[in-house]
């Protein structure tokens, strides 16, 4: 159910639950983006004439209150980004949250404290949702990007009022759907990253799922090195050596292409402007590091990304950070956003590293879907059930 559902929100008290977990360097806020995604759904209910209460986490708090941790200090920034000035209530529950809530009018936006400021949060406890419960009539989930948790205010709260999918929940798991729920075929999959480590759920469940898997980043290191090539001084977890040949194997059971690079550019520093040359991949030198995938491989990345009908992206394919580490993602995601403009290509990326590579690259705005999830992107692309996603639908 999405808030088209709610029967006249007017008047009702509405507990929205918001990521707002942005990054803050010397007390402002530097990525507005994830409060921009929310604002449709907060606006949309202010106008309908709803008291709507904002619930969100901020940071790792552990269940106490810590200062540099308070919404109150993304409060201008929200109130940039709404062009409206919002109420702030010092705690989630208690006194403060009750008075904050009883004085609203209809169309007030009341932003409450850190819900992770009371350890009941995480733990999902059935007190802490009652007290956060008794301040709304409704509850509606816009956090798609913390939905992966199972707590009081991503998962508790819709077992206790009626609850309803935000316009930015909704946005986020249509935009998975086409990516690799029933997307168009052929689908290619560009996983990059340093580690296998951290994404051995996510390759398993790709091979099973599309047609090709481009794999990047530090992480083309440990497939590669498992084939018996040396890769020098490259980032690469040899003892992974054995998993990476399963995963090809199971790769080729399933019929999806693996897209290693066959060619590198290699450094002996890792910093920006280091000295660098390009190799073929059996050539990397002993004291060297393979930073970036070569030519050769983005000209065959981009004839997958030419071919297929359905992209989805998680992970760059060099260090982006650095100059000229950055050319391979750049190009490939520039290449993919022409792709899509063009109507050629359904586009969808999502997760950590990702948003800032593809920002990097000037191409955000011209993928079909660009999620700001990091966590709760790679779960559902995992395969995994997201708690605050499955309850919405079971409790609809
Ligand atoms: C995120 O930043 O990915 C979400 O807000 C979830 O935050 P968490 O990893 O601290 O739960």
């Amino acid at each position: 159910k999405t808030i088209d559902d709610i029967s006249s929100p007017a008047g009702k008290r509405i507990l929205v639950r918001v990521d707002l977990n942005v990054p803050v360097a010397d007390g402002k806020v530097t990525d507005k983006t994830r409060i921009e995604r929310v604002a449709p759904t907060i606006l949309e209910l202010s106008k309908k004439g709803a008291k709507v209460i904002l619930l969100a986490h901020f940071g790792r708090p552990k269940g106490e209150p810590v200062a540099d941790m308070s919404l109150s200090l993304i409060i201008p920034a929200v109130n940039e980004v709404l062009g409206t000035k919002i109420l702030f209530a010092a705690d989630c529950i208690g006194q403060d949250a009750e008075k904050a809530v009883a004085s609203m009018k209809d169309g007030d936006i009341l932003l409450l404290e850190n819900t992770r400021f009371h350890k009941g949060e995480e733990k999902n406890d059935a007190e802490f949702t009652q007290e956060l419960a008794k301040n709304g009539d409704i509850y509606v989930n816009d956090a798609f990007s913390a939905a992966h948790r199972a707590h009081a205010s991503t998962e508790g709260l819709a077992h206790h009022l009626p609850a309803y999918a935000g316009r930015t929940m909704q946005a986020e798991l249509e935009a998975l759907e086409k990516g690799l729920g029933a997307p168009a075929r052929p689908v290619v999959a560009i996983v990059g990253g340093a580690k296998v480590s951290s994404k051995i759920d996510l390759l398993q469940n790709l091979v099973k799922k599309v047609d090709a898997l481009v794999i990047g980043g530090g992480m083309a290191n440990t497939f590669i090195a498992a084939q018996g090539i040396n890769v020098g001084k490259s980032l690469c977890e040899h003892d992974l050596g054995e998993t990476a040949k399963a995963i090809m194997a199971e790769a080729e059971s399933a019929g999806c292409a693996i897209v290693l690079p066959v060619d590198a550019v290699v450094a002996r520093e890792f910093k920006a402007n280091a000295a660098n040359e390009t190799v073929a991949i059996e050539a990397i030198p002993a004291d060297a590091m393979a930073l970036d995938v070569g030519p050769k491989s983005v000209e065959a990345i981009n004839e997958w990304i030419a071919k297929a009908s359905t992209l989805v992206w998680n992970g760059p394919l060099g260090a982006f950070e650095i100059t000229p580490f950055d050319t391979a993602t750049v190009s490939a995601a520039k290449f993919a956003a022409e792709q899509t403009k063009a109507g050629k290509l359904v586009s969808v990326a999502g997760g950590g590293d990702t948003v800032a590579a593809l920002n990097h690259a000037g191409v955000v705005d011209d993928f079909t879907y660009i999620s700001t999830a990091g966590g709760a992107f790679l779960e559902w692309m995992e395969g995994k059930e997201l708690p605050g996603v499955a309850v919405l639908s079971k409790t609809a």
